[in-house]
């Protein structure tokens, strides 16, 4: 529609039309099926809001979608096509790992290919808008939504919602891509002691540094819409943040897209503490710039009395209602209401094996390889291989916010390792994935039915675990696939135990008793302790929920189809007590390795190491590829001056080997001190066999400044350390200058 005509019709629509663009509410409203998440209640608004309603949150489904935007439109008098949202966090039916597995690939360009199947997929079954990527920075693993994330750091993390957001609208103006939603802002994964929806608080230096970037960088690369927090940051909610809404990400990054709440989260700005009742909750967050209320009652109850009391003018409500319409408008859907929804496609696109194998690819690349003591991995295919524990044979390894994917489309570790090994494999569950079923309860998801199902009889216990001592006594190895229950990391899914459950640890304890090699498979959506495990096992691999293709991504890996080259994109602690611990802290006055001083008084713990057990950057390979010494084209630079930064890999295996390689640095001195590390580039290259490779970098001077209290961002002349390496820790080093001119 032309721009003109579109200015008519905003014209011509009531206030109430045009307070129903701002509303949005999920599937039960319409009697169509929801698979949404979140706390449910009774709204109390009229069936007159609930037919003006501009947009419809996670129906999905080309039939459901086509059938509602119908219904819909007969019931608006301007007959306004409503506009389909939808959860499609890490793939919507081909389901890729999750974004924490995908942030280990250090591979955006893979991610870009995943996530334009996501929008491919969810477009066909008529959702034009997906709420994200989720990049969050999170440097607390107890966070439930760590698993949503793709890790502790603001440059990877921007560099994959750029590839997320890319991807998802590539189609766009074929019909067949998702308008990107990029959430939440701001700082959620900041939240105190990883307890979720509490609350942040940063100084403004660390914000812009650490934490804003990658939504930045998701607006830069063009996405339309942009969904607030369910937190508070520096005690202000950010769904009701005039300054994070107007000044920061409207003045300072042009944004000119949709700000969408979180779920209920104008409703609760009462319970916040930050309005006094529904209507001041709908002021706050109108004039802070907030244009459409997901799942709460107050948009649709509020406006029309704030409009007519006077407190609220009608112009504000006409420009959310216009940037609203735009959206739809660039889709296209007032000529197609139908957008690229089709049965057909459906059926035709999904799942399909082109797809498959693209998520089978991100998967393998996803596997972390932690610990491969001798060189125990891959296996030659040759060995009696006992496969033990409750992640064997299960199909459920898309995790919990995959909710339009079905696990029964997964292929277990047990068909993929069947079908290369045949008689040389013998199954046993081993144990449960729990065994406490209060626990179980708590996930909230679980009737007393299902977790029957989870948990065993004391019995059956006994039988899989004998069952599993027997079955490792007659084998050569053991592959042990354990890890959290699903419902255990995604949202409201805080913990603050991050070790394997006992149960898991106690049959571990049995088959290392017998002295055999064991293969550790860990799925889970967060880093968690592994300390007690990694002298009980020869090696680990951390395989997140890894998604449709997931055993066979892991088959892949333990047979050495493909060297793992997964690097950690989160810090994995050695205690729960460690956390938040992540790789770009502040060196303090007093940093145990370093200091001036000796003995008790320095930073550290009395009863745990201060270190990790598995750094930012880290993971093993098949390939040992050596790094050599680090070449700077010149060590001293204006301002204006780009670093260029070589350095020679050495790959002297029979490995075809893709190696990432990481570039940190250190600011030696500054007026807000730095981390002790920043990652400021990397590359992920592909080594031949028996090959060297040269790799180069090249850093713009103005990469190495910093945030300031007032958000400026400022380069300060002095000395600086760049190190390159294949993970946070171990690296080579030089040392270059900044010059005052
Ligand atoms: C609440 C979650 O915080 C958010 O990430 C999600 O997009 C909405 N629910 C909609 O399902």
């Amino acid at each position: 529609m032309q721009q003109e005509k579109l200015r008519e019709l905003l014209a011509d629509m009531s206030l109430p039309e045009k307070i129903g663009q701002l509303v949005q509410l999920s599937g039960e409203f319409f009697q169509s099926k929801d698979i949404s998440y979140g706390p449910i209640q009774k709204l109390g608004i009229s069936q007159e809001a609930i037919d003006l309603t501009g947009s419809v949150l996670n129906v999905t489904g080309a039939h459901a979608t086509k059938q509602l935007q119908e219904q819909q439109m007969a019931k608006q008098p301007h007959h306004i096509p409503v506009l389909f949202m939808a959860d499609v966090i890490y793939g919507f039916k081909t389901i890729f790992p999750i974004p924490l597995g995908l942030g280990a690939t250090w591979d955006p360009e893979l991610v870009q290919q995943a996530f334009r199947i996501a929008g491919n997929e969810a477009a066909a079954s008529g959702n034009q808008v997906s709420f994200a990527p989720m990049v969050d920075v999170t440097h607390d693993p107890r966070w439930g939504r760590t698993l949503e994330s793709p890790g502790e750091d603001a440059l990877l993390n921007a560099r994959m919602a750029t590839a997320m957001v890319t991807g998802f609208q590539t189609d766009l103006a074929e019909k067949a891509g998702q308008v990107s939603c990029v959430k939440h802002f701001a700082a959620y994964g900041g939240v105190e002691a990883g307890r979720e929806y509490n609350s942040a608080d940063m100084s403004l230096s660390n914000l812009y540094q650490n934490y804003l970037p990658p939504y930045k960088a998701a607006v830069d690369a063009g996405c339309e819409m942009v969904m607030t927090s369910l937190s508070t940051l520096n005690g202000v909610p950010g769904t009701a943040d005039k300054w994070l809404l107007q000044d920061v990400l409207k003045k300072q990054w042009g944004f000119d897209g949709v700000l969408i709440s979180d779920y209920a989260s104008v409703y609760e700005l009462v319970k916040h503490g930050y309005a006094t009742d529904d209507r001041d909750s709908a002021l706050k967050a109108l004039d802070a710039g907030l244009d459409i209320d997901m799942k709460s009652p107050v948009y649709a109850n509020e406006l029309q009395g704030l409009v007519e009391d006077g407190s609220l003018s009608e112009d504000r409500i006409d420009q959310a209602c216009w940037r609203v319409l735009q959206l739809k408008n660039k889709l296209g859907l007032f000529e197609d209401p139908y957008f690229g929804t089709s049965e057909e496609a459906e059926k035709k696109i999904n799942l399909t094996a082109d797809k498959r194998a693209l998520a089978r690819k991100v998967a393998a690349e996803s596997l972390v390889l932690l610990q491969n003591k001798n060189d125990i991995l891959p296996l030659t295919g040759a060995e009696k291989v006992a496969l033990i524990g409750p992640y064997a044979d299960e199909k459920s390894l898309i995790g919990m916010w995959a909710v339009h994917g079905d696990p029964a489309d997964c292929v277990t570790i047990k068909e993929a390792l069947q079908e290369e090994l045949g008689e040389r494999l013998t199954y046993t569950r081993g144990t449960d994935i729990s065994r406490d079923k209060e626990k179980l309860r708590g996930l909230g998801f679980l009737t007393d039915e299902m977790i029957t199902q989870v948990v065993s009889d004391d019995e059956t216990e006994q039988k899989h675990h004998d069952e599993a001592l027997k079955n490792a006594q007659a084998a050569d190895v053991v592959i042990y696939a354990v890890g959290e229950h699903s419902f255990e990391a995604g949202e409201a899914g805080s913990k603050t135990n991050l070790h394997l459950p006992d149960n898991q640890v106690n049959l571990l304890n049995d088959l290392h008793g017998l002295g055999k090699k064991i293969v550790l498979v860990n799925i889970s959506g967060r880093p968690l302790v592994l300390s007690n495990v990694t002298d009980k096992t020869d090696a680990i691999i951390q395989a997140w929920f890894p998604g449709t293709e997931g055993g066979l991504a892991i088959a892949d890996v333990i047979l050495g189809k493909v060297s793992p080259s997964g690097r950690l994109s989160m810090t994995f602690p050695y205690t729960e007590g460690q956390e938040p611990l992540y790789y770009a802290h502040l060196s303090t006055g007093r940093p145990q390795d370093g200091s001036q001083h000796v003995g008790r008084f320095v930073s550290r713990y009395i009863d745990a190491p201060t270190a990790p057990l598995y750094a930012f950057g880290y993971g093993l390979s098949y390939a040992q590829v050596e790094y050599g010494k680090i070449k700077l084209e010149k060590d001293k630079l204006s301002a204006n001056d780009t670093l260029k930064v070589s350095i020679e890999l050495t790959n002297a295996s029979n490995w075809q080997q893709k190696e990432t390689v990481q570039v940190y640095f250190h600011d030696d001195a500054a007026s807000i001190v730095q981390p002790v590390k920043r990652l400021i580039d990397f590359k992920k290259v592909v080594l031949a066999p028996h090959s060297k490779q040269i790799v180069t970098f090249a850093i713009p001077a103005m990469y190495f400044s910093f945030y300031d209290n007032q958000g400026e961002s400022i380069l300060e002349p002095g000395t600086f350390h760049l190190f390159v390496g294949a993970n946070s820790q171990d690296v080579a080093s030089a040392t270059f200058e900044i010059l005052d001119k």
